[in-house]
């Protein structure tokens, strides 16, 4: 007889571990079940946070250059990469731990082990301790993704390497390919760059962030390249080959085939959603042809079989873990019996380079693809005083509204401490504000806000106050 649970969550990552916590605040008695030894999923343990400990730790030696201009001399600094690896570690040891407290106090069970569904309602969980089976009122998919190769490019863990691999080289290479100029690729390339490594980045479109508003993908560009990385835009990679320790890329170039030579390459083009080996198409699911994600009805998660949910980056819209996040909360209120529903278009995206580059909404290339008439603000952050101050005045906000209404429609911030502005865009825009109200709104003095109400001052009168 298979023990009998409220909801069966596949998948400990943002999207299920969300799901089980709001469930069991809820009052429903979910069980998690979760190949990794850990709770966290790609997110705390190979992704988001170890990624965001070295890009932090980096910028920090990175910074001492620039702290001469401050008055501050630091002859000699020298780093300790080991020590940067093991703060990283410790970091991700340290929220995963968080975590499981957390499912112990909220009274969530959580099996080590491989779940596949094998009826609508019944799961069976296959660990080393051996195999039991579950059944369950609801089950939950969120099993995340993984990151893709090329064709005929296999990850090797050692020369040829996902970003997993790319968080603990134990020496900074020498000379680093990054194929794809994506998310990851510029993270990651900037970690290695701050580090001391000579970072080629080969990205097959002609330019870099494809779902970024142009303007400031530029901008990220140009500012990357001061920073010493450089970049083969339009480059398709077509075979990479390692021999005697030593990587060599070809690429296609305008027609034209080029080579490349590093210590290692770090494949970056993308992630696939994790389906395989869970019983989902034998159970009747379907996944899109294009994608591989698994078919979702857009607001209540449920597949194509009664009983079984999916949310996360198994299904459709970015990959992003707060997106999953949202998902696992909102699906749990549903399941509760509650009202819930995701606003979509107010996801914000940050990509944490440095300076950073977050965003919401549409960027101006998606407006006029809907041929939608619109209004741009635009405030550099050289005209912002705290900006001044911090001596990081690159960048701008980038503020887009509807021209009739001034509904707000898109903001993109590049610039120091982007992903923390953008909240407060992601607001306005939650409550269908308009750039006028972010305009009126008090923004403290000095702070690097004030360049958001500045830009949407632009937006909605026409001019800036201090521009
Ligand atoms: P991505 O989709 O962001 O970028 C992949 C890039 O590779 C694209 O620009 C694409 O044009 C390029 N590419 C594809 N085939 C190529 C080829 N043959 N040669 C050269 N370039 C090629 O994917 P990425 O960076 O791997 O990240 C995966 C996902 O992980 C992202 O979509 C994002 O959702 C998530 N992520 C989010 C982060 C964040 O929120 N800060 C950080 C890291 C990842």
């Amino acid at each position: 007889m298979a023990d009998q649970q409220d909801l069966i969550i596949v998948g400990g990552g943002p999207a299920g571990y969300a799901c089980a916590l709001k469930a069991a605040q809820l009052g429903l008695k979910p069980i998690v079940i979760e190949k990794r030894m850990t709770l966290g999923g790609t997110c705390l343990n190979v992704g988001c946070i170890p990624s965001k400990a070295l890009l932090d730790s980096s910028e920090r030696f990175a910074e001492i250059k620039k702290l001469e201009r401050h008055g501050i001399v630091v002859p000699g600094a020298t780093l300790d990469l080991t020590r940067m690896l093991a703060r990283k570690d410790q970091v991700v040891r340290e929220l995963t731990a968080g975590l499981t407290s957390l499912f112990r106090k909220s009274k969530i069970t959580w099996l080590q082990g491989s779940g596949r569904l094998v009826a609508p309602h019944r799961v069976v969980v296959e660990s080393s301790e051996g195999t039991k089976e579950l059944s369950g009122r609801a089950v939950v998919i969120a099993t995340g993704s993984e990151p893709v190769s090329l064709p005929g490019i296999a990850f090797d863990g050692r020369y040829i390497v996902s970003s997993t691999e790319a968080l603990s080289f134990d020496t900074v290479p020498r000379r680093l390919i990054v194929i794809g100029g994506g998310y990851i690729g510029l993270e990651l390339g900037s970690v290695w760059a701050r580090l001391g490594s000579e970072v080629t980045v080969l990205e097959f479109l002609p330019r870099l962030l494809p779902n970024a508003d142009a303007e400031l993908a530029t901008m990220v560009q140009s500012s990357l390249t001061r920073q010493g990385l450089r970049f083969q835009l339009g480059t398709k990679v077509t075979k990479v080959v390692v021999s005697q320790g030593q990587v060599t890329v070809w690429a296609e170039h305008e027609g034209s085939e080029r080579e490349f030579h590093a210590d290692k390459v770090l494949v970056a083009v993308g992630r696939r959603p994790c389906t395989s080996g869970l019983g989902l198409e034998d159970a009747g699911i379907r996944l899109q042809a294009r994608t591989g994600k698994i078919e979702v009805h857009r607001r209540s998660y449920l597949t194509h079989v009664p009983g079984v949910y999916a949310i996360g980056d198994v299904i459709d819209g970015p990959m992003l873990a707060h997106k999953a996040q949202i998902e696992g909360e909102v699906l749990a209120e549903l399941l509760a019996g509650h009202p819930a529903v995701v606003n979509y278009d107010a996801i914000p995206s940050v990509v944490y380079i440095w300076p950073e580059l977050a965003s919401v909404g549409l960027t101006e290339e998606q407006l006029k693809e809907l041929g939608r008439d619109y209004k741009v603000g635009r405030f550099p952050f050289l005209a912002n005083g705290r900006a001044k101050a911090l001596d990081e005045t690159e960048g701008l906000v980038k503020v887009l509204t509807d021209a009739k209404t001034d509904r707000l429609l898109g903001v993109h911030i590049f610039g120091p401490r982007a992903s923390d502005m953008i909240a407060e865009a992601v607001t306005v825009m939650e409550y269908s504000g308009s750039a006028e109200d972010l305009a009126r709104m008090c923004h403290s003095h000095p702070s690097l806000s004030e360049a958001l109400g500045e830009a949407a001052r632009q937006a909605a009168f026409g001019r800036a106050l201090h521009f």
